[in-house]
């Protein structure tokens, strides 16, 4: 059976520490809150790299709020590209017509997969549409999409951990890694 340890072997650098993590989803929840004081905002997440995140902000933010999760997965790419041709796997569970909404996710890299959910998203008429991500890697965006919160500005490597995966694994990690090259070396 494959043990913590043995998955933290494959990591390079931590680039991001648990306690760094934490400290600065406490910051976005305090932010959050205080923009929406007083109204009641519908957190939507996009499965499954956002799973810890999403756990972790709602915690963070002390107003009433709903939240909705959605799964995607893009197809056509590579475990460590995507292809920007989205597939919605899992739809909302409910209306968010006339709701406050934040979409959370863990990465955007390309932008693609965020902009095809905002367009998804604005379909629904939502009162309002904000973006909120942990990490975001500017140096691969091939669509510009303006995000409303941000966790980390992170470099063009390939990250795993707090959600991330590579191959479904890693996803368990407490902490955001960098991948050792000859882990996806050949692909
Ligand atoms: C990741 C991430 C974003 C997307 C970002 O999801 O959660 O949704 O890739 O990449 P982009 O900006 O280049 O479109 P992934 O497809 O890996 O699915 P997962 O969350 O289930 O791991």
């Amino acid at each position: 059976m494959t043990k913590t340890a043995d998955l933290e072997a494959d990591i390079g650098e931590i680039l991001l520490t648990e306690e760094a993590i934490a400290s600065r989803v406490a910051d976005l929840g305090r932010q959050i809150a205080a923009d929406y004081a007083g109204r009641t905002l519908t957190l939507v997440s996009v499965l499954k790299g956002s799973l810890p995140f999403m756990a972790d902000l709602m915690r963070q933010i002390p107003l009433p709020l709903r939240i909705d999760l959605m799964e995607v997965s893009s197809y056509g790419g590579t475990a460590t590209e995507s292809s920007g041709l989205v597939r919605i796997i899992k739809d909302l569970s409910a209306s968010i017509a006339d709701e406050d909404v934040l979409l959370v996710e863990d990465i955007i890299d390309t932008g693609l997969t965020l902009n095809y959910l905002v367009r998804y998203l604005r379909g629904k008429n939502p009162a309002s549409l904000r973006i909120c991500t942990l990490l975001d890697k500017p140096a691969r965006r091939l669509v510009d999409i303006p995000v409303d919160y941000q966790g980390f500005e992170i470099p063009d490597q390939f990250v795993v951990g707090y959600g991330l995966d590579y191959g479904e694994r890693y996803r368990n990690l407490r902490f955001v890694g960098v991948l050792r090259p000859e882990v996806y070396a050949g692909e």
